[in-house]
C-alpha cells in the first residue's frame, strides 16, 4: 500500500543547502558530495554523518529506480537539506512523479525493499507530499545527536553497513 500523504512538521530552518540534479546515476555521489558539504558546514557531530548521508543516498536512488523518464530530454529534480533549530536535518527529494513510496515488509533474504526501512529506523520522522506540479516531495527528518533506539534493533548499525557497502 502507497503511504498516506504526510507534510513534514513546520519546525524553524535555520539553514538550506540544495542542489538540482540530473536524474542519472552519478545523482547518489553527488547528493552524498552536498550532505558531506553541508555537514561539515553545520558542524555536525561525525557520529551521526553517515546516517545523513544514508538516508539522502536511498531517497534520491528511489528517484533513479522508481521513477518514470522522459523520452529525449533530461529530467531534473531537486534535493534540499534543511538545518533544523530542533536539532535535526531534513533531507528533502522532490520527483516528478506522483505515485507515493510503498513501506514494504520484504521477505527474508530479499535484495530490495529495504531503503525506506532503513530511512524509517534512522529518521524521527519522515513522509512524503504531493507538489501543486504534479510530483511529490519525499522528507526525512534525521537527528543530529545520538538517540537511543527505539525497539531493541540499532538501525544505526544497519546503515553503517549499508553505507559501507553502498561506497564500495
Ligand atoms: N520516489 C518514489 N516514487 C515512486 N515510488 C517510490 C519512490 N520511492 C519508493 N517508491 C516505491 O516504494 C517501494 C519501496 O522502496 P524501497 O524501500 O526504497 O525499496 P526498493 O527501492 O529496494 O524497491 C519501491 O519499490 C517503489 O515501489
Ligand atoms: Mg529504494
Amino acid at each position: 500500500m502507497p503511504i498516506a500523504a504526510k507534510r513534514p512538521p513546520a519546525l524553524p530552518i535555520l539553514d538550506r543547502q540544495h542542489l538540482r540534479l540530473v536524474v542519472t546515476g552519478t545523482a547518489p555521489r553527488l547528493v552524498r558530495a552536498l550532505t558531506d558539504q553541508a555537514l561539515h558546514l553545520w558542524r555536525a557531530p561525525r557520529a551521526v554523518r553517515p546516517d545523513v548521508r544514508l538516508v539522502a543516498t536511498e531517497l534520491v536512488t528511489n528517484v533513479l529506480q522508481h521513477t518514470p523518464r522522459s523520452e529525449g530530454r533530461l529530467d531534473v529534480f531537486d534535493v534540499a537539506l534543511d538545518l533544523l533549530a530542533s536539532s535535526a536535518v531534513r533531507v528533502l527529494v522532490f520527483d516528478m512523479s506522483s505515485d507515493m513510496p510503498i513501506c514494504r515488509t520484504p521477505a527474508p533474504g530479499a535484495e530490495g525493499s529495504r531503503g525506506l526501512l532503513v530511512v524509517r529506523g534512522l529518521a524521527r520522522d519522515w513522509g512524503a507530499f504531493p507538489l501543486p506540479s504534479g510530483g511529490k516531495a519525499v522528507w526525512a527528518d534525521v537527528p543530529l545527536a545520538v538517540e537511543a533506539p527505539r525497539d531493541g534493533t540499532d538501525p544505526r548499525m544497519v546503515a553503517r553497513v549499508l553505507g559501507a557497502v553502498r561506497d564500495l
